[in-house]
């Protein structure tokens, strides 16, 4: 790790989880594309996020953090978007307004694409194919999955597309505090959450008029919000083919999202995915599994962050019922040494399991107890909680299991329909807000 950086210079170390192209040529051709196409985000968008992560890891605001486990190319549409903006809205203000903690709202969106796998390949009716590895790599149609290079021009297509929606939401009027009624999703409405909503944005609106009646209720912050994108750094070749050099500052950032992670699987210190990540000026997060341990952490602040900027690191956290266990030792280690750290909490990805029937998915019980031992590790080690990491949807499915819904293992066929991981529906995903923002009202470790 000790030569210099290049964006180039990944390619030198081994690599996990990367398909295979038949035609090495094709690969660089689109890379060459990629590399004369505009920026996705920008530099001065990057730094304003990693502002605001600094004071997540202060305690002094929280990091949302949500979307898809992978977006699809075919159920990619305005309403999608939209409703997951909606349903991220909707879960800020009541952090915000229960916390009262300013939130932080960053989409698994815009780029989440490609997906590593425990297997190269799977059996399908007796027939050995090569697996899913997510839109932009191949299909989840057993007849195209050879990778494709072509799908890297696609996905930075339909990123695009998806930006300019989402820009158009934050800044154009729906992100307006006016609006919030509007937030509250047909589907959802009617159940005890959505009312439970809808009695919080009566508070909200009432405020608002008394603002609007002593005249200053026309600050920007009511009417827009800041958005940003972020998904796994794991498809380098389209990563590096998106860095650009920031002509005010000359530093050179992945310009394909705001922030970008290292996955579970690809977080070795000696390979390719944190030696690219160590030279764009993005935030970065990185997952951290159950057999993660003190030494490869402190390894990674060295790595990842060496000049221990507060923002610029946040460790995502997934170990489901293993996390009582491994976590407290790790936690303490990394505040001894005082590294900056933004503490987030995932807590699907330690969590998945499979039905009698073989369909994966999640319990809600499981999710939430993962989340308030969480909060209870943080606090008796008087650390902060600096956000939360969830996959979740604007859409009514049926792929995590209990809730208010009670949704059982039997109607998950009803409506499940990921392409990869078990996402929380609207209802679950706002009902999880509501009992976060206990969590934060009650945790003496913030400082909002
Ligand atoms: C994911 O976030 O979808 C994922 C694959 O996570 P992890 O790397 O933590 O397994
Ligand atoms: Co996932």
């Amino acid at each position: 790790m000790q030569q210099t950086w290049h964006v180039r210079s990944w390619r030198n170390f081994p690599i996990l989880q990367q398909p295979i192209y038949p035609d090495l040529r094709a690969l660089e051709a689109v890379e060459e594309t990629l590399r004369g196409y505009p920026p996705l985000v920008f530099a001065k968008e990057i730094r304003t996020l990693k502002d605001a992560l600094k004071e997540a890891s202060k305690g002094r605001a929280f990091l949302l953090q949500g979307g898809d486990c992978a977006e699809s190319f075919k159920n990619f549409s305005a309403d999608g978007i939209r409703d997951l903006f909606k349903v991220i809205l909707q879960m800020s203000v009541v952090l915000a307004f229960g916390g009262r903690c300013p939130v932080i709202k960053v989409g698994r969106i815009a780029g989440q694409f490609a997906k590593p796998r425990s297997q190269e390949s799977e059996y399908v009716e007796g027939v050995e194919v090569p697996i899913y590895r997510g839109d932009m790599v191949n299909s989840v149609d057993i007849k195209a999955r050879q990778a494709d290079p072509q799908r890297l021009l696609q996905g930075y297509h339909q990123s695009a597309a998806t930006l300019n929606l989402l820009r158009a939401f934050a800044k154009g009027g729906l992100a307006d505090l006016a609006e919030i009624h509007r937030w509250n999703l047909d589907f959802v409405k009617n159940n005890d959450l959505g009312q439970q909503y809808e009695a919080l944005a009566m508070q909200i609106t009432q405020a608002l008029d008394f603002m609007q009646a002593c005249g200053v209720a026309d600050l920007p912050a009511l009417k827009e919000t800041d958005f940003y994108t972020s998904h796994e750094a794991l498809l380098l070749n389209y990563e590096e083919a998106l860095v650009r050099q920031d002509s005010l500052t000359s530093k050179w950032y992945s310009c394909s999202a705001h922030m970008l992670w290292i996955g579970e699987r690809t977080r070795d210190l000696k390979q390719a995915h944190v030696e690219f990540l160590r030279g764009v000026g993005n935030p970065i997060g990185v997952k951290i599994g159950p057999n993660s341990t003190l030494e490869q952490l402190l390894g990674l602040c060295e790595a990842l962050n060496p000049q221990n900027e507060a923002g610029r690191l946040s460790f995502i956290v997934r170990m489901g019922a293993q996390l009582q266990e491994k976590f407290p030792s790790l936690l303490k280690g990394i505040l001894d040494a005082q590294k900056e750290i933004v503490w987030v909490c995932d807590p699907m990805h330690g969590n998945t399991i499979k039905t009698k029937m073989g369909m994966k998915t999640r319990s809600f019980t499981h999710i939430l107890q993962e989340v308030k031992d969480f909060f209870a590790i943080s606090h008796a080690l008087k650390s902060h909680v600096g956000g939360i990491h969830l996959e979740m949807t604007g859409q009514n499915v049926t792929e995590c299991i209990g809730g208010s819904q009670a949704i059982t293992e039997e109607v998950l066929a009803h409506n499940y329909n990921t392409q990869c991981d078990p996402r929380l529906n609207a209802t679950q995903a706002l009902e999880l807000a509501f009992l976060l923002a206990d969590m934060l009202k009650t945790n003496s470790t913030m400082r909002c």
